[in-house]
C-alpha cells in the first residue's frame, strides 16, 4: 500500500459515497449511509487504517485527502438531508391536505323550553299591568296546599287534585300554584298583585291533556275594593294581549274551593272563530284558565280581615295557552324533548 493507492481508495470511496447519498430515497437511508461511511468503525476510518504502512512524509498528503473526502461527503449528506426534508413535509402536506376556507360547522345553540317561553310572555303581559314574579316552593305542605285553601283533608274536592306525597308526613308535591297565595299573603300586605309561575305534580295518567308534571301560571290581586269586574276586565286584556284584538270572551260559573264566586274563562275558538268546530267540542269557546274572587276563609288564613280586603286569583297552564295559540295537539310533546318539536320555537 502506498500513497497512489490510497489516494484512489479514498477517491472511489468519496464517488460510492456520494453516489449512495443521491440515490438516498429518505432521511432514515441517509442516516445509515453516514454511519456506515463517516462513523467510528465505517469506511472512511477503515481505509485510513492504511495510513500508518506509508511513510512519514506521505502522511500529512493523505490526511488532506482524507479531510476533502469527508468535507464532500458531509456537505453531499446535509444537502441531500435538507432536500428529502423538504419534499417529505411536501408529501406530509399533501396527505394532510387541510381546506381551510371550508366552512366551519355550526355550533347547536340552546334555546328555551316552550313551556319556560309560554310562561315569559304570559309574565310579560301581566308586568305591564303592575304584576311582579313570585316564587313560591315546590315541596307543600299539606295546610298550604290544601286545607288553608278551604279544601279540609275529607273534602270531596281533594278528588280534583289525585296527589303525589313526599316521605315526609304531611308533606306533598304542590298539585297547584294556588299555595302560592296564601305564601304571598303571608310575607306581604296589600296591595298584592302577584304572579306565581311554577311547576305542578299530579298522580295522573298522562295522555294528550293531561301530565303528571306541568306548569301553572298563578295571579293574585288583593287589594282594598277589588271586584269580578276588576278580574273580567284583566283577563279580557290578557286574552287580546296574548291571543289578539278583537277576541271574544266569556265568563262561565266554576267551582273552586278557594275562590267564590268561581269562574272558567273561555276565548272564543281560535280555529273556528265562533260557529264551532272540532277543535272546540263544536262549541265555539275554548278555555283557557280558572278563576274567582279569593275566598274569605283564604284571605283570614293568609292574615288578612275579609271585611277590609277583597281579592281575586287565577290560575293557568303555560302549556294549555300554547297549545291553543299554536294549534299543538299533544301536551306529551312538552315533555317528550324531541328537537323536532322543541326547534320549531327557536
Ligand atoms: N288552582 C286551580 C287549579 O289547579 C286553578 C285556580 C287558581 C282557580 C286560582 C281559581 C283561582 O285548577
Amino acid at each position: 500500500m502506498d500513497l497512489a493507492d490510497l489516494t484512489r481508495d479514498l477517491d472511489a470511496l468519496r464517488l460510492r459515497a456520494l453516489a449512495a447519498v443521491a440515490a438516498a430515497p429518505d432521511t432514515a437511508t441517509l442516516e445509515a449511509i453516514e454511519v456506515d461511511v463517516l462513523g467510528k468503525k465505517g469506511e472512511l476510518t477503515s481505509v485510513l487504517r492504511g495510513i500508518g504502512a506509508l511513510p512519514p512524509d506521505d502522511r500529512p498528503r493523505v490526511g488532506a485527502v482524507a479531510n476533502t473526502v469527508r468535507g464532500a461527503i458531509e456537505a453531499a449528506l446535509a444537502d441531500r438531508r435538507s432536500g428529502l426534508a423538504s419534499s417529505e413535509l411536501a408529501a406530509r402536506l399533501e396527505r394532510e391536505r387541510l381546506d381551510v376556507t371550508t366552512p366551519g360547522r355550526p355550533l347547536r345553540h340552546g334555546s328555551l323550553h316552550p313551556s319556560i317561553q309560554a310562561m315569559a310572555e304570559i309574565a310579560g303581559i301581566f308586568e305591564q299591568f303592575g304584576f311582579v314574579v313570585h316564587e313560591s316552593q315546590e315541596i307543600e305542605d299539606d295546610l298550604t296546599n290544601f286545607q288553608m285553601l278551604n279544601i279540609p283533608p275529607d273534602h270531596p274536592a281533594r278528588d280534583l287534585w289525585d296527589t303525589l306525597y313526599v316521605d315526609v308526613p304531611g308533606h306533598l308535591l304542590r298539585t297547584h300554584t294556588s299555595p302560592g297565595q296564601i305564601r304571598v299573603m303571608q310575607a306581604m300586605r296589600p296591595p298584592i298583585r302577584a304572579l306565581l309561575p311554577g311547576r305542578c305534580f299530579r298522580y295522573e295518567s298522562v295522555d294528550a291533556s293531561h301530565g303528571f308534571e306541568f306548569f301553572q301560571v298563578e295571579g293574585l290581586m288583593v287589594d282594598e275594593g277589588t271586584t269580578l269586574a276588576d278580574l273580567k276586565g284583566l283577563l279580557d286584556q290578557f286574552a287580546q294581549a296574548m291571543f289578539g284584538t278583537g277576541k271574544k270572551t266569556r265568563f262561565r260559573p266554576g267551582y273552586y274551593p278557594f275562590t267564590e264566586p268561581s269562574v272558567a274563562f273561555d276565548v272564543e275558538c281560535l280555529v273556528c272563530g265562533g260557529p264551532g268546530c272540532p277543535a272546540c267540542g263544536r262549541s265555539g269557546w275554548m278555555t283557557i284558565l280558572g278563576a274567582g274572587m279569593v275566598h274569605p276563609v283564604v284571605l283570614q288564613y293568609g292574615g288578612l280581615d275579609p271585611e277590609r280586603y277583597q281579592g281575586f286569583a287565577f290560575g293557568m297552564g303555560p302549556e294549555r295557552i300554547s297549545m291553543l295559540k299554536h294549534g299543538i295537539s299533544d301536551l306529551r310533546l312538552f315533555m317528550d324533548n324531541d328537537l323536532r318539536f322543541l326547534d320549531q320555537f327557536r
